[in-house]
C-alpha cells in the first residue's frame, strides 16, 4: 500500500552510493516514497544511472519507487524503468513530442504516471494533461543536480494545479522537487503540494534520520 500525502521522498540521488543499503535503509515504506533521479548527458548535463540502480534499490526497500526520468525519448525506456520496479515513473514535458501517448504508455505498464515540467516551462504547456495523470512534478530547481537553491516562484504552478484539480475533481498528486528543507516544504505545503522529493537535506545531514523525521514533521498536518 503506498502511503497517502503529505510524503516525503528522499531522493537516491544525494545518498551515498557506496553504502546503499544502509542509506535506504532510512526510508520507511508505510510513509515515504523513494525518488529515483535517472539522467541522460542529454536532456540534461548530468549523467546519473539507469534500471540497474533501480533494480537494486528494489531490492533493498518495499518502499514506492518513484523514477524521474530527465532523459531524451524516454518512451524508449518505460518499460526497462518498470521491470526494474519502478511504481511511479515521470516523465519531462520538455522530452516528449506524444505527451498523451506517453503517459498511456507508462499507465499500460502498470505504473502510476508522471508528467513533469522544468522552472521555465510556464504551468499552462502542462495543464491539458492533468486530468491524465497520477502525479504532477514542478521542478522546484533547474534539473540536473542536487543541492541547489529553491524557487519559490514555483508554487505558483503548484497553486494552479491545485486549483484546477479541485474544480474539475481530477485525482493527481502534485510533488516539488529541489532545493527542500523544512521551510521551503511547509511554504510548498501551504501552496498545496502533496509529495516532497529531498536529496541534500535527507542524506547530506549529519544525521538523515533524524532530517527525514524533521521534514515529515515539517509537512504534516
Ligand atoms: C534535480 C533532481 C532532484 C534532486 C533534488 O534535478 O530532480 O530530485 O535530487 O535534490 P535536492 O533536494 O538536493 O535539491
Ligand atoms: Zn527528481
Amino acid at each position: 500500500m503506498s502511503p497517502t500525502p503529505p510524503i516525503v521522498a528522499p531522493s537516491i540521488l544525494s545518498a551515498d552510493f557506496s553504502r546503499l543499503a544502509e542509506e535506504l535503509a532510512i526510508v520507511d515504506p508505510e510513509r515515504d516514497w523513494l525518488h529515483c533521479d535517472v539522467m541522460d548527458h542529454q536532456f540534461v548535463s548530468n549523467l546519473t544511472f539507469g534500471p540497474i540502480i533501480v533494480e537494486a534499490a528494489r531490492k533493498l526497500t518495499r518502499a514506492t519507487i518513484d523514477v524521474h526520468l530527465m532523459m531524451e525519448r524516454p518512451w524508449l525506456m518505460v518499460e526497462a524503468f518498470r521491470a526494474a520496479g519502478a511504481d511511479r515513473i515521470s516523465v519531462h514535458i520538455e522530452a516528449c513530442r506524444e505527451t498523451r501517448e506517453v503517459l498511456r504508455q507508462i499507465r499500460g505498464t502498470g505504473a502510476k504516471a508522471g508528467l513533469a515540467i522544468k522552472p521555465s516551462t510556464p504551468y499552462a504547456a502542462a495543464a491539458p494533461y492533468l486530468p491524465d495523470l497520477d502525479l504532477f512534478l514542478v521542478m522546484t530547481v533547474e534539473p540536473g543536480f542536487g543541492g541547489q537553491a529553491f524557487m519559490e516562484e514555483m508554487l505558483e504552478k503548484v497553486r494552479s494545479a491545485k486549483a484546477e484539480r479541485e474544480k474539475k475533481r481530477l485525482d493527481f498528486v502534485i510533488e516539488v522537487d529541489g532545493g527542500i528543507a523544512e521551510a521551503t516544504a511547509r511554504v510548498s505545503r501551504e501552496a498545496g503540494a502533496d509529495v516532497f522529493v529531498a536529496g541534500h537535506s535527507v542524506f547530506r545531514a549529519a544525521d538523515a534520520r533524524a532530517a527525514l523525521a524533521g521534514l515529515r514533521g515539517a509537512v504534516a498536518g
